[in-house]
């Protein structure tokens, strides 16, 4: 409420007022969320977390006798994500660090998941902060490609394209990610059908096999 037209000075009221406006707007500072540019650590209070270990991740891989020969409580993957408005709501941005850790099931380099977006058409921006890896991606025709991943580049993953990461190198593998909040994740797509190859360690180089 603001002063009467009429008054010349401020008044002990208003000046109460004054006050109590002052207060709700600093009560409604957000904190900013902190990102570490060297391990791609996010920090803050709204930060959420999720880790998928070797035993998380059975039927991913192409050899499972060698899966299950790992430690069952080997980490694969932790993700932390800043989600500052619902999953699935239109117009709003998520952002997440994905830290991979280094490692072969087999031939197969330690990888995600991988995924459709749910809404197909929604994009995604990548940055490798530290490690080396491999961003592989499959088209709607089913042709898998992979682009190199090193600290510092920068990876758009168009619309309608599956994506997942795998770490080729000996180091924690640590990428920012940005997206659209109404992207959604499909992982059973992935689940049931796979990539059309898999990045595998031939000759000690990283070579995507297609799958026979
Ligand atoms: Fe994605």
């Amino acid at each position: 409420m603001g002063p009467s037209s009429d008054s010349r000075s401020t008044s002990p009221i208003q000046r109460v007022e004054a006050d109590l406006e002052h207060k709700t707007v600093a009560s409604m500072l957000n904190t900013p969320i902190e990102v570490n540019l060297t391990t791609g650590e996010l920090s803050g209070d709204r930060i959420e977390s999720a880790a998928r270990t070797i035993t998380d991740l059975k039927g991913l891989f192409r050899d499972d006798l060698a899966r299950q020969a790992l430690d069952p409580n080997t980490l694969v993957y932790r993700v932390q994500a800043f989600l500052p408005v619902p999953e699935g709501e239109e117009g709003g941005m998520f952002w997440g660090t994905t830290f991979l850790s280094p490692g072969l099931v087999g031939d197969e380099y330690f990888m995600t998941k991988g995924h459709h977006h749910l809404q197909r058409s929604r994009a995604e921006f990548y940055l490798t902060i530290t490690g080396t890896g491999a961003l592989i991606l499959m088209d709607e025709k089913r042709r898998t490609t992979f682009e190199p991943m090193r600290p510092h580049t920068l990876h758009y993953i168009p619309g309608h394209t599956a994506h997942r990461v795998a770490n080729t190198g000996d180091s924690v593998l640590a990428f920012l990610a940005a997206w659209p909040s109404d992207a959604g994740h499909d992982y059973g797509t992935i689940a049931r059908v796979g990539f059309s190859a898999r990045l595998r360690k031939v000759g000690g180089i990283p070579t995507l096999v297609e799958e026979s």
